[in-house]
């Protein structure tokens, strides 16, 4: 089995020099200009070594057998995201995605009618269409935060909105459509003085900054694998306070979830995998375990300082191109960039940058379709970056718009 020495690695700085190794262990990086790392990043070496190894295994001596061999490797997934994010491995699940992650903590609440969730104006499109179904079903209110004048949440308005009616305060730390990062401390401190379960959506903000619950202080939280992780797809987490976790009832219960006493009774289980299903992608499971390990090995300041470092250059370059606007909003910008183009649509953008092999997306608002709507957007360019991007693909990418 591979036993990656990579925690004792020397940490990266902004310093070109030193992101040699990471870009050794990311072969595509030679033939592309990938700026796609929001939507899935590039998988380093040794994750895609562990993904092939187990599948490899399961095909060579079988699919049980191989989860026997791996028993441990695979019970290392609660200890690594137990690390990132410093909590209790018993507080981790593992799902198929950030969604789903998201969906199992969410559908757990028991709304009843009057009941109010409060939430961002850029709140993720998934997230707003799961309160609205809840609205219909239980008569829940769905409140959103205003943002105050940088278009982040307004937690001054935040404190003020608090009343007995507030079940749930939920909110995507980084939104999916830009550079801002939502002040979740300031949140969190908010709902911890009132008593108020929180539940953080951090499918973009795990593995690009570091996130710490007990410093957050949020009671249930998302990530998915293959974003700033970069960890394989079809992967995700959950994390679950501890003192929450008897509280909530999972929408779904099967034979891992729950133990069948008897023809009437069941008995669910008690750590966080009472959010899981039997079945999973055990592949997905060894690898982002050894993707967590990685991100680790590099260290979450250097990893945020370097994507900090190159988002801003990236904004500085665009800003001086008479045809571009960049339209990151909020006091904190992430290695997330997005813009428009006086002059062409975003998806033209996408297809000629793609035709120089340079990967970028496109923000259609579907995901963040309640802060389009307010600012009057269509479609973005999103160009997000990682550690193991250069000043070099900056300037050429920068050159080719
Ligand atoms: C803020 C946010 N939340 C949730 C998701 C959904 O993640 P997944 O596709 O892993 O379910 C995304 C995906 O882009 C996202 O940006």
């Amino acid at each position: 089995m591979i036993n990656y020495q990579l925690l004792n690695e020397p940490k990266l700085k902004n310093n070109p020099v030193d992101i040699n190794r990471p870009r050794k262990d990311t072969p595509a990086c030679e033939n592309i200009i990938h700026f796609n790392n929001a939507g899935a990043s590039l998988m380093p070496l040794p994750v895609t070594k562990a993904l092939h190894e187990y599948l490899e295994s399961e095909a060579r001596i079988g699919g049980y057998e191989t989860a026997d061999l791996y028993a441990d490797s695979l019970d290392r997934l609660y200890v690594s995201a137990a690390q990132l994010l410093n909590c209790q491995p018993g507080e981790i699940a593992f799902v198929e995605n950030a969604t789903r992650a998201w969906d199992m903590a969410f559908y757990s609440f028991n709304f009843k009618p009057g009941d109010k969730i409060l939430t961002a104006v850029a709140e993720y499109g998934s997230n707003v269409i799961a309160y609205l179904q809840q609205a219909k079903r239980s008569g829940v209110e769905v409140v959103f935060i205003p943002n105050d004048g940088h278009g982040q949440v307004d937690t001054g308005a935040l404190s003020k909105m608090i009343d007995n009616k507030v079940k749930l305060i939920s909110i995507s730390h980084i939104p999916t459509g830009g550079g801002l990062v939502n002040p979740a401390i300031e949140i969190g401190r908010i709902a911890r003085q009132h008593g108020i379960p929180y539940l953080l959506d951090a499918c973009q903000s795990v593995g690009q900054i570091p996130v710490e619950v007990d410093a957050i202080g949020c009671d249930l939280l998302s990530i998915t694998g293959r974003k700033y992780l970069r960890g394989p797809r079809g992967t995700g987490l959950l994390y679950v306070r501890n003192t929450i976790l008897n509280e909530l009832d999972p929408p779904f219960l099967d034979q891992h979830a729950a133990d069948l006493i008897s023809p009437t009774e069941y008995k669910v289980r008690e750590d966080a995998k009472k959010f899981e299903n039997w079945e999973q992608f055990f592949a997905g499971k060894y690898a982002l375990a050894v993707a967590i390990d990685y991100a680790l090995s590099w260290g979450l300041d250097s990893i945020q300082q370097r994507i900090y470092g190159l988002a801003d250059y990236l904004r500085n370059q665009l800003s001086d191109l008479d045809d571009i606007t960049v339209t990151d909003e909020g006091i904190e910008k992430c290695g997330i960039v997005t813009f428009t183009s006086r002059s062409r649509d975003a998806d033209s953008i996408k297809n000629l940058l793609a035709e120089k092999k340079i990967n970028v997306s496109v923000s259609d608002g579907s995901g963040s379709l309640v802060s389009f709507q307010q600012r009057g957007l269509k479609q973005l360019v999103r160009a997000s970056v990682h550690y193991f991007n250069t000043e070099a693909e900056i300037e050429n990418f920068v050159n080719c718009l």
